[in-house]
Order: C-alpha cells, then structure tokens, then sequence
C-alpha cells in the first residue's frame, strides 16, 4: 500500500495509473454524493446515526415499519429533486464516454452517475435505485409520484395495482437478498477490470465490499480514495485520503 501525504503526487501516480489502464472499473459509495449535499450513512452525523434501518422482515411483516420506510423514500425522493450531480460524477461520465471506463459498480441508490451522462447499462446498482419501486409479489413497476398522493392522503403503504402485493422502493434492504443480475455483472466487470477505483465508501459491507478483493486478486491495479482509513487499505496499491472531487478532477486529461 503507498499513501501519500502530498495530494499533487497521489493526483500524480493516480493519473498515470489511469493513463497506463485500458479498462478502469469504478466502484462508488455514498461518500461520492456528499459534494452533491448528501449525507453518506457512516460519518458523523451520516444517515445512520439519526436512523436505524428497517430491515426486510420487517418491511413484510409490519405496516408501521412501511409507512416508515415509505416517509423515508418520500423524504429521499424530495432530497434528490433539489440534487445535482457534482463534478465527480461527471468527470466518471466522460471516462465512461470514451472508453476508458467499463463500468460503474455503486451502491448507491440516488441515480446520480445516471443522471450526469453515465449510461445506465455501464452502471452496476447492487443495492438497487430508489426512483421508483416494484412489487414485491410480481414485479410489476411502479412510479413513486404515482403512489406518493394516496399514501400522503391515507397514510397507507402502497400495494401493486396488478396483485395487490406489497410495493417497495427498488432498494436491497439490510436482510434481503442481492440482486443477482447486477451481481453477476459486477463479478463479470471486476475479474476483467485493470484498474479498479473505490471511491467514497467504508468498505465494511459485503457482499458489495468483495469486489475491491476480487479484482485486486485477480491482478487489477487497487486504488482506494476516501476521506478516512477503510479497513482495505492494505490490499490496495495506492491509496488516497483526501475528497473525491479535488482528487478526481482532470484526471482523465493527463
Ligand atoms: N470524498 C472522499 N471520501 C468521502 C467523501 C468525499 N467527498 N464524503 C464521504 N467520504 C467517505 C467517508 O469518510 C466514509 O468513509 O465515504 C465513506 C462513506 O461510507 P458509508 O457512509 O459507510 O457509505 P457506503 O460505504 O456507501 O455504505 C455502504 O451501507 O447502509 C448501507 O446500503 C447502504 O450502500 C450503503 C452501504
């Protein structure tokens, strides 16, 4: 592991190392969305130390802890329509634009690589998106707009208009089972990446945290860049411990 305490030379080595890949995955957290304004979970002051999650079975199980989940969802859902993606995420757009990037593997769930030009089939949602929602029973779609005035007006959880099973934001609660599609890709994209980039997560959890290993192991250059420690650092060939935009920004002109 080689941490730099001068940002220029980490910006440096980054840069050739991105010069020198011919197929860069990135790998993003919530701390990719803070310089858009949203709180990541694990900082102070992060989601989590307001809330506690809701886990599936209780999601199934209980309508209190719907209607909860459903306030959150609204909550996010407000929050993102005043968000823009920051220059971060475009700066991964344009990697993505001209090939130097194959994929985008997140965990996040607020569309913003999408949103800043990345196309969604180059971006990997392990933890899935909260702009609209499933049924839980046939899968059938649901827009969140479209639910949102009958449960604000009856305080109901939705149910499916097809089954009348239940409806949940297309996010992976803690206790539910990962998507295997996105799964899959995300192996797929790991073992074949050169360079793999973690930016703005913890790294504490897996199975999305496995995929830093996986690639490492399978002979990509590591590149960790976050604020703080992750508990990764060791396997990775550079690290970087400064804010995703400053260490991002020009990175693909060098
Ligand atoms: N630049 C660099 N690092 C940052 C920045 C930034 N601008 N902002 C935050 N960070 C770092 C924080 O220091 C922290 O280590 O990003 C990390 C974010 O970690 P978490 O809050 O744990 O987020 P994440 O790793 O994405 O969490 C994983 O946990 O609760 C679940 O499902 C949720 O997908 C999420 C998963």
């Amino acid at each position: 592991m080689t941490v730099f305490e001068d940002l220029a030379e980490s910006r440096r080595q980054l840069g050739e190392a991105v010069a020198a890949a011919r197929r860069i995955v990135f790998f993003t957290g919530a701390g990719m969305s803070t310089e858009s304004g949203i709180p990541d979970f694990r900082s102070p002051g992060g989601y989590w130390s307001t809330r506690k999650p809701i886990m599936f079975d209780d999601f199934c199980t209980s309508r209190e802890a719907r209607q909860e989940d459903w306030r959150r969802r609204y909550d996010l859902a407000d929050q993102l329509a005043a968000t823009e993606p920051n220059a971060g995420h475009f700066e991964i757009a344009r990697m993505v634009a001209c090939g130097r990037a194959s994929h985008v593997i997140t965990q996040n769930i607020d569309g913003l690589h999408q949103r800043a030009g990345t196309p969604p089939e180059k971006v990997i949602e392990l933890h899935g998106n909260a702009t609209y929602a499933t049924c839980l029973s046939c899968g059938l779609h649901h827009g969140l707009d479209d639910l949102r005035p009958e449960f604000e007006a009856t305080g109901e959880p939705p149910v499916c208009r097809y089954c009348g099973g239940l409806v949940k934001a297309a996010v992976v609660s803690f206790g539910q089972a990962m998507p295997s599609g996105p799964m899959a890709a995300a192996h797929e994209a790991s073992l074949a990446a050169d360079l793999f980039v973690v930016l703005g997560s913890s790294l504490v959890v897996y199975p999305a945290a496995g995929f830093p290993l996986l690639a490492r192991r399978n002979g990509a250059t590591l590149v960790i860049v976050n604020r703080e420690a992750t508990p990764l650092d060791a396997e990775a060939d550079l690290v970087l411990e400064g804010e995703i935009g400053e260490v991002l920004r020009g990175i693909s002109a060098g």
